[in-house]
């Protein structure tokens, strides 16, 4: 399997640390401090369906190939307005697709998730031409009055797609029960018949729990999937972490004992944009020229549950014609 074409979408609002401590407690100095964040992008006009339709076209446009060549779509996405029909379902009529549609929800991670099935369907010889979309409005889940949450995230949809190819060396997948520390929950309908009761929450998180999973998980499946390809972090040309925290990615960087231009980062413009964060980074540096060709990459994300994942593909350079 390899990467053929990539693209990504952002809300065009642009919300400074400065305008949150306007309306929160909090200020520019220990948002940038703590977490790295400058702005972020926020959905005002757009919907979570047009970053996705927006992101999913450019990377089949990058690709060559006609929504009629699509074999498989996967969107990855944490929560939107629809429980049913699937978020992918919607979004394959918009971007001229039918084909069969998968809806993953694995938090941050699902980017990794994504890849690791389509790298199975390959394998398995069922599906060619799969277009992966990661879209996300986090913002939409967290509580505008709590600062400890709110200020984390930003809104965003990235997208790749995969082929034929031999570019893709490994990925590895973990889940480990740790639902306390990160969670959103909706009630459902009343019923006469069940009683239990539901509260809906907006996003709670245990920041500091959180961190250090983050840490531990990442620099844990970093060094399992190098192991088990036996190479060295010298051997790759960037790190590509889920964008959280600057202080997670340094962490985990350190363990690593590599040199910080090989760790990008987007979330000083972006805020943690969970599951996009890592295809909107890999869009952006594609675009820009920034992979070598055959460079080695490495991806790595954590994301609630807990779950985890790691890859690791060599980079084909990209002709983008728009
Ligand atoms: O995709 C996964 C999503 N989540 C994450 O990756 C989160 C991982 N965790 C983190 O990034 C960090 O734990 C945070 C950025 C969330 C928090 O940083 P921290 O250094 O762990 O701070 P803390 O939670 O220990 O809070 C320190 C202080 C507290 O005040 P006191 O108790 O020391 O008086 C908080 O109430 O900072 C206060 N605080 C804030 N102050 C200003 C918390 N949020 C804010 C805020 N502005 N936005």
């Amino acid at each position: 399997m390899k990467i053929i074409g990539t693209g990504s979408a952002l809300p065009e609002k642009v919300v400074t640390n400065e305008m949150l401590a306007s309306f929160l407690e909090t200020s520019d100095e220990w948002i940038s401090t703590r977490t790295g964040i400058k702005t972020r992008r926020l959905l005002s006009h757009e919907t979570l369906i047009d970053l996705g339709v927006e992101a999913g076209k450019k990377a089949m446009a990058a690709s060559g190939l006609q929504g009629s060549d699509i074999d498989y779509l996967i969107c990855s996405n944490v929560a939107n307005t629809y429980v049913t029909p699937s978020i992918s379902s919607i979004i394959l009529s918009q971007i001229g697709c039918k084909c069969p549609c998968l809806d993953v929800n694995c938090a941050c991670t699902g980017f990794i998730y994504a890849l690791d099935i389509a790298e199975a369907f390959h394998k398995a010889k069922k599906y060619k031409n799969i277009l992966i979309i990661c879209t996300e409005s986090p913002s939409r889940y967290c509580n505008w009055h709590e600062r400890e949450t709110s200020v984390l995230f930003g809104d965003g949809a990235g997208a790749v797609v995969v082929t034929d190819g031999d570019n893709f060396v490994d990925s590895i997948v973990t889940g480990d029960s740790h639902t306390d520390v990160l969670y959103y929950k909706r009630t459902m309908e009343f019923t006469p018949f069940d009683r239990a009761e539901e509260r809906t929450t907006s996003l709670v998180m245990q920041g500091r729990e959180v961190f250090k999973l983050a840490v531990r998980s990442c620099t844990r499946d970093i060094r399992t999937i190098l192991e088990r390809n036996n190479m060295k972090p010298e051997d790759f040309q960037y790190f590509l972490l889920h964008q959280a925290n600057l202080r997670i990615i340094d962490s985990i960087r350190e363990n690593m004992k590599q040199p910080v231009e090989k760790f990008p980062t987007n979330l000083q413009k972006y805020g943690n944009t969970s599951s996009a964060s890592i295809p909107i980074m890999i869009d952006e540096m594609s675009r820009a020229n920034m992979f070598e060709d055959g460079a080695n990459l490495l991806l790595s994300a954590f994301g609630g549950g807990f779950v985890t994942g790691a890859a690791i593909m060599k980079w084909e350079k990209i002709n983008y014609n728009d």
